[in-house]
């Protein structure tokens, strides 16, 4: 049985606050230190630390916000409380996609830029290439990633995005047609920025291949957003060591297990729970099974000895695992949100990390692992 408490040398269960994180994936160590104006109220006694993305100069906070929800659960209140939290702790990393919402949630978050925050604290994230037409669901075509990418800046109000990607890889559309697309959106300015999503461990080394061979000319990738988190490893065995390889940052969807590594489906599905929401209920269900629930038993009984919530624990371990930027965390509210942000005062220690890797892990062989033994 793998156990997960961890005790100090004088025998107490402590917590590790500041210091080296020992999950092994930070680098920088600047932080944003946000002033909130008069009519802003500080909700964070701590400041963000900021990370480079990839191999690139642009730097994120090492948590990122997402708006998947906003627009649709997530109504323009909660979206202006959630935005301000974050802000106000040094979050800079704003991620939506013009898929979220049919638009409403870039629209949404527009609404919110200047008159909330000032737009040149935050870095916003988008993407394009995901489609609802049933019959193709995906298009990574030239002329339509161009022209979502005039769309989403209209619906957001802006001139530019930060990072802009291809949202999903399209099998029938030439790769270095969809990457013209993010080049042509760098050269004109309307993209700082580009990335991608949702791909496999070849896609990936492909595209930032292609990408790196002819410097000057077409833009490298900084990242990668994929699901990541203790309950889906899956980044593991080829995304991540093409990424590191390939010096592309991961930006980790998801972190939380789409909020199942909260623990809060333990013993029951609470009713104000994504769980209970007919049409998030199937987006949750995957995780609910008794390996997950191994795993989350485990990041609880982390969380205990460690006097943090289960979380914190999940929070902390995908934030420093190597490769790792920053993580895009969802909330329902302001409140979930400042609780999450907490974690910035959290590194988990050697032994949790070991623990929750050993009851976490995917079985990984041939030929990822032992060459040696054929
Ligand atoms: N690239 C892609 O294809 C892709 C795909 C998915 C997501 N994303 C991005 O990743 C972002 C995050 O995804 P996600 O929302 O699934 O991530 P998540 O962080 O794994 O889950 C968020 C959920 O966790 C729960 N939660 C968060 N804080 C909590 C707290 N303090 N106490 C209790 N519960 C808490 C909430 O669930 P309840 O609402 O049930 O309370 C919340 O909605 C998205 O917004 C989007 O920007 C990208």
């Amino acid at each position: 049985m793998v156990r997960v408490a961890y005790r100090g040398g004088d025998g107490e269960v402590r917590a590790s606050a500041g210091g080296r994180p020992k999950c092994g994936g930070s680098t920088g160590k600047s932080v944003i230190h946000r002033q909130p104006t008069s009519q802003f109220r500080p909700v964070m006694s701590t400041d963000m630390e900021q990370r480079h993305l990839g191999r690139t100069g642009l730097r994120v906070s090492r948590i990122g916000l997402g708006t998947l929800t906003w627009g649709r659960d997530t109504d323009e209140h909660d979206a202006a409380d959630l935005l301000k939290t974050f802000w106000e702790a040094g979050g800079t990393l704003v991620d939506t996609a013009d898929a979220y919402g049919d638009g409403e949630a870039e629209y949404l978050l527009g609404r919110l830029i200047d008159g909330l925050v000032p737009r040149r604290d935050l870095v916003i994230s988008t993407k394009a290439g995901s489609v609802p037409d049933p019959e193709r669901r995906v298009d990574g075509s030239r002329g339509h990633l161009l022209a979502a990418l005039d769309a989403s800046l209209g619906r957001l109000g802006t001139d530019y995005v930060d990072l802009w990607h291809l949202h999903v890889y399209d099998p029938e559309t030439p790769l270095e047609e969809s990457l013209q697309a993010l080049d042509l959106a760098v050269s004109s300015g309307r993209a700082r920025y580009a990335a991608v999503s949702n791909v496999s461990g070849w896609q990936l080394a492909k595209a930032a291949t292609w990408q790196l061979a002819a410097p000057g000319v077409r833009t490298r990738l900084a990242g990668t957003q994929m699901e990541y988190s203790l309950l889906q490893r899956g980044v593991e065995r080829e995304v991540l060591p093409a990424a590191l390889d390939l010096g592309v940052g991961l930006l980790p969807s998801s972190p939380l297990g789409r909020g199942v590594l909260t623990g809060k489906y333990r013993t029951a599905t609470p009713p104000d729970s994504r769980g209970a929401s007919e049409h998030f209920a199937p987006f949750v269900a995957p995780y609910l099974d008794d390996t997950a629930s191994r795993i989350v038993d485990a990041v609880t009984t982390a969380a205990d000895g460690l006097a943090v919530t289960p979380l914190h624990v999940a929070l902390a371990w995908i934030r420093d695992r190597p490769g790792v930027a920053a993580p895009v965390i969802g909330a329902r509210n302001a409140q979930q949100l400042t609780a999450a942000l907490s974690v910035e005062a959290l590194n988990l220690p050697d032994e949790i990390c070991r623990a929750l890797d050993d009851v976490s892990a995917p079985v990984h062989r041939y030929p990822d692992h032992d060459w040696s033994t054929l």
